[in-house]
């Protein structure tokens, strides 16, 4: 058995359902859980609050180095708007390293001593933990990811109208899968897990046997 903290690496593209899989999966195993979008959100958040120009990459990457981690808190934080704003600065390759050692240091020592992290994100099981033994890929079509996000919307209240937010969808898959540094992709060694048709306690069953598989042999 080896002492470091086990890591399982959850990435896939936008409302597929992995912050709820990430988040059962943490208090099931009583692991620390990261959810790494939130940083790329705080740094949006932030650059919009400061009236900053979103393309602008240097601005971009001095933001991200000061981030204010109290954002992570903020409301705001879960806008569509904000959404957009994290994938656009996330496409900056000084944005993603001046965020890189907070998550590495997150997986390597989980806060309060627990044995393990759930982090999910993009390019975790790629770029940030390529050695987790545990990496998730987790999909679904952008059909059924608009319908759910239209129906999360409408459950909060929300006006939401499901052309658009497909198209939204559309182009946020398209500038996290197309762009040059950590684009989003599955690690080789990923098991994939397609949602569509699937629900969310079914995708837990698949996920925690698979777990509980290399927890055993190791
Ligand atoms: O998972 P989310 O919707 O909160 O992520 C917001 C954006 O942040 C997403 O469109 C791309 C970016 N992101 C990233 O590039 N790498 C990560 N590990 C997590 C998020």
């Amino acid at each position: 058995p080896s002492d470091a903290a086990f890591v399982i690496a959850i990435d896939g593209p936008a409302a597929a359902g992995k912050g709820t899989l990430a988040r059962r999966l943490a208090d099931h195993y009583g692991f620390a859980f990261l959810d790494t979008g939130s940083l790329y959100r705080a740094v949006g958040l932030q650059m919009i609050i400061e009236g900053s120009d979103l393309d602008d990459a240097q601005k971009a990457t001095e933001t991200a180095a000061r981030l204010d981690l109290g954002l992570i808190g903020d409301p705001r934080l879960r806008a569509e708007e904000t959404g957009g704003a994290a994938s656009r600065v996330a496409a900056v390759p000084g944005v993603r390293a001046a965020l890189l050692d907070f998550q590495r240091q997150f997986a390597g020592h989980p806060p309060g001593d627990t044995a393990g992290a759930v982090l999910d994100g993009r390019d975790v099981g790629t770029v940030i933990c390529p050695d987790a033994p545990v990496k998730l890929f987790v999909t679904a079509s952008a059909e059924e990811r608009a319908r759910r996000r239209t129906l999360e919307m409408e459950g909060r209240g929300e006006a939401a109208d499901y052309a658009a937010i497909l198209e939204d969808v559309k182009a946020r898959d398209a500038r996290d899968m197309g762009r040059k540094d950590a684009p989003l992709k599955p690690a080789e060694d990923a098991l994939l897990l397609d949602t569509t048709n699937l629900a969310i306690d079914a995708v837990f069953l698949r996920a925690k046997s698979f777990i509980d598989g290399k927890l055993s042999s190791r």
